[in-house]
């Protein structure tokens, strides 16, 4: 393999961007993998609305400007991550003056205000949002149990999509989920992106978490639920792709993975790339959530401080195996 092509994004370069998951730390501690491999990142945190929207009339953006900034003096793509999520979204936003829930009219114009500010601001920066982040319940219910529903109501999504639109007009709005390709959760899925279409609410794609270990799920299931989404004839892009060590409700905890385990993750690497790579008609984007092993959310999800090796570079920075396979096409 030539030197110019020993780089991810390049290879990639006529099927789609290839991006990663940065933060305040590691856009300078993995740096040199990030500017030869990627041609693109996602923020893992630092555009969520606890980060962006502490208090009500303080925005703090320099973290995230910080970033951009880089990502834009070499000319890398930005997905914004995230607009409206049940979880790390300031407290305020949804009190009045008393504690109290404020009412809907009140959540709306709130969110409405925050969106304008924060889209209008990286409007050149930001090609893509992440506009309504796992808003799908898992189990029977449809939509998630959240603040937002509790007060907007059923129509939260169709209202926020319709903001995200205004404030930047030129901007592809994603609805962003996991567990994506189990089929109870994924026919939902697909129900709600039908409705949001009905009514032509601008909605223009779907993004597939991809939080996946090295047992689950088969590419059969993977490959079926493209399919699925395909019908919907909106682009797809793998938004936070890693594959864990361990099965997703071990508890336990291992020094490190046995030899089987990584020839099993490599295996699982080569097999969806090459799942992606069939797909590039409607896959638009694949970004992984981290860099390299020594630096994952894995590392303390859904265990606390136990290590993980879910990504593509090892702990050293250097190419594992299933780095080399997904390169050899
Ligand atoms: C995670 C980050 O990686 C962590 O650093 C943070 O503590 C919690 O959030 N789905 C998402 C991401 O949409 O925003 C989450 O990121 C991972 C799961």
């Amino acid at each position: 393999m030539n030197n110019q092509e020993f780089s991810l994004s390049q290879k990639y370069k006529d099927y789609f961007p290839i991006g990663a998951a940065v933060n305040r730390k590691t856009i300078t501690s993995h740096q040199e993998l990030l500017l030869r491999h990627f041609n693109s990142i996602t923020l893992e945190s630092e555009m969520k609305f606890e980060l962006l929207h502490p208090a009500e009339n303080t925005y703090t953006f320099s973290t995230a400007d910080m970033i951009i900034d880089i990502a834009k003096k070499h000319n890398m793509k930005v997905r914004g991550h995230t607009l409206v999520w049940h979880r790390q979204t300031s407290e305020w936003v949804f009190l009045d003056r008393n504690g109290e829930l404020v009412s809907r009219e009140v959540l709306l114009e709130r969110i409405e205000e925050h969106i304008n500010r924060v889209m209008s601001r990286y409007k050149n920066d930001v090609y893509s949002w992440d506009v309504v982040n796992e808003a799908i319940a898992e189990g029977t219910d449809y939509l998630r149990d959240s603040k937002w529903l509790t007060i907007i109501g059923k129509d939260y999504v169709e209202k926020i999509f319709t903001y995200a639109h205004r404030a930047d007009p030129k901007a592809q709005l994603f609805y962003n989920d996991y567990d994506v390709v189990i089929p109870e959760k994924r026919d939902k899925i697909i129900r709600l992106i039908r409705e949001l279409k009905q009514k032509e609410v601008p909605v223009h794609g779907i993004g597939l978490q991809g939080h996946w270990n090295i047992y689950f799920p088969s590419i059969d299931l993977i490959k079926e639920a493209f399919d699925k989404y395909a019908e919907l004839g909106l682009p797809l892009q793998i938004t936070e792709l890693d594959v864990s060590m361990y099965e997703f409700h071990d508890k336990s905890k291992m020094d490190k993975p046995s030899p089987e385990m990584y020839e099993k993750q490599t295996i699982f690497y080569e097999k969806i790339f090459a799942l992606f790579r069939e797909y590039r008609d409607i896959i638009t984007g694949v970004t992984v959530w981290g860099i390299a092993d020594d630096k994952t959310w894995l590392d303390n999800f859904p265990v606390r401080d136990r290590k993980n090796w879910p990504l593509l570079f090892d702990t050293s920075h250097q190419p594992k195996e299933a780095f080399h396979k997904i390169m050899d096409f």
